[in-house]
């Protein structure tokens, strides 16, 4: 949800620590800012908005000091405002935060008791309040840091900075991911290892309740009972080049294109040339498993949705899907042959996270379907299912979702096999199906006029309407999202069949109908409800192939044509579509398709 970094270097750190948090700007992107210690003292810059907002600052208003933290914000108590933003300081502290202090209002209460009054909205100020008055009372500022941290609940990735110690750092994490990162007579410490790349790829992640204090020469950890403990130093390659867009408008444009490449690099890790299964990181079998659990956020639950039907349909395995932030409050039964799958673009998710730990130990395995490795979530599971979609730096999720799908598809086929559900001539009849995607896709991504006309009637709208049914509903609620997150238009998604119980009187000459029919044993049905949408003079936009535009008549206002495809793998091509439609109504609205407003990439918040 939000960004922290923390350099100890013999260079001035500004830039160091900017360069840093550029790197994890998709973390959040509200506000910015930097404290350092310069010539002993406490200084601090911050800046509301984006990371660019910092630098310009700092030409104007330098910052010097060798050591320092830094802070990109994802709102989560009080509005973008440069009170809020991080660093906060108090007399001798600064701290920057990622997470939520769930009893910061008591904490309030009790400085308050002490005549320490709040200036901010924030949960975190709480933080810096209650350190630099335990320093006040005469503790040492690693003292005030670690009594600071027993009163807090919530969960919290954080740095202190304490005026007069230029060689300190204290670090602590509970429930937000940490990493320390060990440099040549430096340290350093970031979010993620994206953003300590460029400085170093030997990291140590921190553990839930961990305590780090940290010098340029040496980081003691303490772990929850406060005893000094060892953890891994792991070397993790994040790639230190900086992305780039390769020419694109957006990175959302360039992670689109990269869809049939990185697809086609997935079927060719988890296939072989003859259509069957190699690395498939399960040791395991299907067959010991009676119930599937998958459970994701957003896009990542939308994938989830379709994997729902995949599983059930050619597994024949019963499947539940839950929203992360709901399933655990559920308290649902977990039986020790549920397999809980996770999925999770950034595997830093906090209510997948938390849904994760709810089945650690209660079911027979935990497995991640993840992009980042090295995440939080697939350190916490039994096994993980690396997606392999390569860096993924826009907002809105592209070609993580088409290859979630595709790794769902294949975990579903191998179940159905390992299940003797369906026989070898049906596997290859499938995996055949699935090694068209690439090709198929490339024809959909040449022929966007349809698209983009499309965009623009949209564009001109209020509300949008996406339909679907089977495997296309969960798409249709994969378009609904992609369209409000980065055109800010609201749109909702309904089955197709469900329209006539109600949403139907939502239907006038005015609100575009976007919807998304591949071929299906479902499609005739479909067409019904197209009808019955065409009869009230609802403005269709139908997305499906020149059998399916043919079918539905001349009518429909619009069509985006995609190439025959199997029914099967059809939710995998026709995602793009439903991501290029609101790509193409974003470059109309001129929205910020990359760093939407309100959002982050991570969100790792409950
Ligand atoms: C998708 O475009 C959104 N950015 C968002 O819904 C995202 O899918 C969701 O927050 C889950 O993120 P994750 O896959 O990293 O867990």
């Amino acid at each position: 949800m939000c960004g922290i970094v923390g350099v100890l270097s013999n260079h001035e750190v500004a830039p160091i620590l900017v360069e840093a948090l550029k790197r994890v700007e998709y973390r959040g992107y509200d506000s910015a800012g930097l404290a350092t210690i310069n010539a002993g003292h406490l200084d601090c810059r911050r800046s509301v908005g984006k990371l660019i907002n910092l630098s310009d600052l700092l030409v104007h208003e330098p910052l010097q000091g060798k050591s320092g933290i830094g802070h990109t914000r994802w709102a989560t108590h009080g509005e973008p405002t440069i009170k809020n933003a991080h660093p906060h300081r108090a007399g001798k502290v600064a701290v920057v935060h990622n997470g939520i202090i769930e009893n910061y209002l008591d904490i309030r209460e009790k400085l308050k008791r002490r005549g320490i009054e709040c200036t901010t909205d924030t949960d975190t100020e709480t933080i810096a309040l209650l350190a630099n008055h335990s320093i006040s009372q005469g503790k040492t500022a690693v003292e005030a840091a670690f009594a600071t941290l027993n009163e807090l609940k919530g969960a919290f990735a954080l740095a202190f900075l304490f005026d007069g110690e230029d060689d300190l750092i204290v670090a602590a994490r509970k429930g937000s991911p940490l990493a320390i990162g060990y440099g040549d007579n430096e340290m350093y410490l970031g979010s993620d290892a994206i953003a300590l790349a460029p400085l170093t790829d030997r990291l140590t992640y921190l553990e839930d309740n961990d305590k780090a204090v940290i010098t340029r020469a040496n980081v003691e950890i303490y772990d929850a009972n406060g005893t000094l403990t060892n953890r891994p130093v792991k070397v993790i390659s994040a790639g230190t080049g900086q992305p780039d867009k390769s020419g694109f408008k957006h990175y959302m444009e360039k992670e689109i294109a990269e869809q049939p490449s990185v697809v086609k690099g997935l079927l060719q890790q988890y296939l072989t040339t003859n259509g069957h299964f190699k690395d498939i990181p399960l040791d395991i079998g299907f067959r010991e498993f009676d119930r599937l659990i998958l459970v994701g956020c957003g896009t990542a639950f939308y994938a989830c949705l379709v994997a729902k039907y995949w599983f059930e349909r050619i597994a024949r395995l019963p499947v539940e899907v839950d929203i992360a932030s709901e399933f655990r409050y559920r308290v649902p039964p977990i039986g020790n042959k549920t397999l809980a799958l996770f999925v999770s673009q950034s595997g830093e998710t906090a209510d997948t996270l938390e849904a994760l730990r709810y089945c650690t130990g209660k079911a027979a395995q935990t497995l991640s379907i993840v992009n980042v490795t090295d995440s939080s979530i697939a350190r916490e599971s039994g096994l993980i299912f690396p997606i392999q979609a390569g860096l993924e730096i826009g907002v809105a999720s592209t070609k993580a979702f088409t290859c979630q799908l595709t790794v769902l598809l294949i975990l579903a086929l191998k179940a159905a096999f390992d299940k003797e559900a369906i026989n070898d001539a049906h596997l290859s009849d499938h995996i055949a199906s699935l090694k068209d995607i690439p090709t198929l896709m490339r024809r959909a991504l040449d022929h966007k006029d349809d698209v983009q006309a499309a965009a623009l009637h949209i564009s001109l709208a209020r509300d949008v309407l996406f339909l679907g049914r089977g495997l296309m509903y969960p798409l249709a609620m994969e378009g609904a999202l992609k369209l409000k997150e980065i055109s800010y238009i609201h749109a909702e998604a309904y089955a197709s069949g469900e329209l006539k119980h109600g949403p139907i009187a939502l239907i006038d000459n005015q609100i575009p109908i976007v919807m998304m029919a591949a071929p299906s044993d479902v499609f005739r049905k479909s067409l019904s409800n197209l009808q019955e949408v065409l009869a009230r003079k609802g403005k269709v936009i139908l997305v499906s192939d020149e059998e399916g535009i043919q079918a539905a008549g001349h009518e429909i206002t619009m069509s985006v044509k995609m190439p025959k495809v199997s029914p099967l793998v059809a939710p995998i091509l026709y995602a793009l579509p439903a991501q290029l439609l609101a790509y193409y109504t974003a470059v109309a609205k001129g929205t910020d398709i990359d760093q939407p407003r309100n959002l982050a990439k991570s969100v790792t918040v409950e």
